[in-house]
C-alpha cells in the first residue's frame, strides 16, 4: 500500500493535462467511484490496526493533493480559455470605414468651374470679409443707392469705411480688375453672406460663381455665346437659353438668363412652375463706370460679367426642394451624392 500511495503521489505531482476533458478523465481515474484513490480507501479497511493511523493520514494527504491538483488544472484551463476570448485576432477582416462623400455644393461648384476652365477662364478668389469699396462703391453702388437695400448686409464694423461680409462674389471682379493685366478672363467661386431669414428658399450663407471677361471689342453676342455653351455643358446639349432684361448697378445693359427646363424640356412641369424655363443667373456688359473705377480705359476695353448661385444650380440639377438641406449635414441627405465622389 505504501508504494501505491507514493506512486500515485508522484503521478499527481506530475499531472499536466490542459484540456478540460483530460482533466475530467484524470479526476475520474483518481477520485471517481471506481478511481484508484477510492479503491485504496477500500483496501485501507483490511490494513492491520497498528498501521491504520499512518496509512489513514497518508491516504488523506493523497486525496487532498489529488483534489487540489485537479482544481488547479481546471482553473488554469478556464483562465486560458478566457484570455483566448479576450485576445484580438489580427487576421479577422476589419470593420469597413464609413466613407464620406463630396458635398453637392462642392460637386456643382467644381463642375461650373471646370466648364469655364475648358473655355480658357482662370480661377480667382478674394476675401469673404470685405470693405465697402469692393462690394459696393467700385461696382457703381454709391452710398445712398437703393440697390444696396437689395443685399441685406452683415456689417463687421460700421465706421466711415465699413468692414462687411461680402454679399456677392462680384467683389472679386473688382480686385481682379485692379491688379490683373488685361485681357482678364476669370471665374470666381466663393461663399457669400446676406442677412436673410432662413427658409426653404433663402439662407444667410450661400455660394456663387462670378464670371468676368474683359478685352478689346468684347460684345453682348460674345456673352450670349459663352453662356449658351455653359448652359449646354451643364444641363445637356438640347438646352436653350433666353434673356430677360434686368437691372444691376454694375452692368449695362443687364439681363437675367433662363434655361429651358431640363425636366419637362419646355412643356411645363412643377419644377419650372409650368413656364418651361428656369432662372439660372444674372449677367450684363460691365458698366463703363465700373471699368473706370478700377483704372481700366472704358473707351478701349469692354467686357461682360455674370453671376450664378451654386445652390440654385444644384437644386435644379437634383430637384432639391429645401435649401436648408445643404447646411444641415444630415448624412441621409449627403449619402444621396455618394456615387459622385
Ligand atoms: N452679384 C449679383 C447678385 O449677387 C449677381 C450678378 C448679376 C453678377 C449680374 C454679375 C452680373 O456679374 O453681371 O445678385
Amino acid at each position: 500500500m505504501k508504494e501505491k500511495i507514493e506512486a500515485l503521489m508522484a503521478e499527481i505531482n506530475d499531472l499536466k493535462c490542459k484540456k478540460e476533458q483530460e482533466i475530467e478523465e484524470a479526476r475520474v481515474r483518481l477520485l471517481g467511484k471506481k478511481g484508484e484513490i477510492t479503491r485504496l480507501f477500500e483496501e485501507f479497511r483490511t490494513v492491520a490496526p497498528e498501521l491504520k493511523k499512518e496509512f489513514g493520514q497518508k491516504l488523506n494527504i493523497l486525496k487532498n493533493a489529488a483534489a487540489a491538483k485537479i482544481e488547479e488544472l481546471k482553473n488554469a484551463a478556464e483562465e486560458s480559455a478566457d484570455s483566448k476570448e479576450a485576445s484580438f485576432d489580427y487576421t479577422m477582416p476589419g470593420d469597413p470605414m464609413p466613407l464620406g462623400s463630396r458635398h453637392p455644393v462642392s460637386i456643382v461648384r467644381e463642375e461650373i468651374v471646370d466648364i469655364f476652365r475648358k473655355f480658357g477662364y482662370d480661377v480667382a478668389e478674394g476675401p469673404e470679409i470685405e470693405d465697402d469699396w469692393h462690394v459696393f462703391e467700385a461696382l457703381n453702388f454709391p452710398p445712398e443707392h437703393p440697390a444696396r437695400e437689395m443685399q441685406d448686409t452683415f456689417f463687421v464694423s460700421e465706421s466711415d469705411n465699413p468692414v462687411l461680409l461680402r454679399t456677392h462674389t462680384s467683389s472679386v471682379q473688382v480686385r481682379a480688375m485692379e491688379k490683373m493685366p488685361l485681357p482678364i478672363r476669370i471665374v470666381c467661386p466663393g461663399r457669400v453672406f446676406r442677412n436673410e431669414a432662413i427658409s426653404a428658399r433663402a439662407h444667410c450663407i450661400f455660394h456663387q460663381v462670378e464670371g468676368l471677361y474683359i478685352d478689346e471689342n468684347v460684345t453682348f453676342a460674345d456673352m450670349k455665346q459663352a453662356i449658351l455653351l455653359f448652359a449646354r455643358e451643364m444641363f445637356g446639349p438640347q438646352t436653350q437659353i433666353r434673356m430677360r432684361p434686368s437691372y444691376f448697378p454694375f452692368t449695362e445693359p443687364s439681363a437675367e438668363i433662363d434655361v429651358s427646363c431640363n425636366i419637362c424640356h419646355g412643356k411645363g412641369c412643377n419644377i419650372c412652375k409650368g413656364t418651361g424655363w428656369l432662372e439660372i443667373m444674372g449677367c450684363g456688359m460691365v458698366d463703363p463706370n465700373v471699368l473706370e473705377a478700377s483704372g481700366i480705359d472704358s473707351k478701349k476695353y469692354s467686357g461682360f460679367a455674370f453671376g450664378m448661385g451654386v445652390e440654385r444650380i444644384a437644386m435644379l440639377k437634383w430637384q432639391v426642394k429645401d435649401l436648408r438641406n445643404y447646411f444641415e449635414n444630415d448624412l441621409r441627405f449627403l449619402k444621396e451624392f455618394e456615387t459622385s465622389i
